[in-house]
């Protein structure tokens, strides 16, 4: 893991326009893991980056399906891997999920996320205020080694 850089978070907007930021970025084969607790923003963070991936339909949580596919200017996947936390099965593997021909976003995805690809752009959300966010961006592998926002 190679840190990359720490970003403030204030609002909701700017936690928008973050992912909107990053998404350009992004590209087919692409792995993001989000992690952070309950009500960091994960999922928000994950609708901001479909809606700048240019996916029209809404994003809806995938939590009680894990996984949702989309279609933008690129295929997205959204996945959210914490009722795998507890499951004894496999984890995100056996979904089949396409991910090769995808960008994938991955909620609570540290060790579950990492069996899909072990290249990946790692967000670690904090909650340090009612509306006030950390993110701490870090990356594996060669895909991201100088990727810098
Ligand atoms: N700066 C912010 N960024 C994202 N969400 C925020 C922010 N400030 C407040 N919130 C609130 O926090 C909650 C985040 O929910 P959600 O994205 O579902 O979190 P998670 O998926 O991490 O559990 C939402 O209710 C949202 O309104
Ligand atoms: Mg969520």
């Amino acid at each position: 893991m190679k840190p990359i850089q720490s970003v403030e978070i204030s609002t909701e907007e700017q936690m928008q326009l973050f992912g909107l930021k990053l998404a350009p970025h992004l590209k087919i084969g692409d792995l993001v893991i989000l992690e952070g607790p309950l009500g960091a923003g994960k999922t928000r963070l994950a609708q901001s980056i479909g809606k700048g991936l240019l996916v029209k339909s809404e994003i809806t949580s995938p939590t009680f399906v894990i996984a949702k596919n989309y279609l933008g200017r690129v295929p997205f996947i959204h996945a959210d891997a914490y009722r795998l936390l507890d499951s004894p099965s496999g984890g995100l593997q056996d979904l089949d999920l396409d991910t090769e021909n995808s960008v994938t976003v991955v909620e609570w995805g540290k060790n579950f996320a990492e069996q899909l690809n072990d290249q990946y752009l790692l967000i670690s959300i904090s909650i340090v205020g009612e509306n006030k966010r950390e993110l701490v961006l870090s990356s594996a592998g060669e895909r991201w080694k100088s990727f810098n926002l």
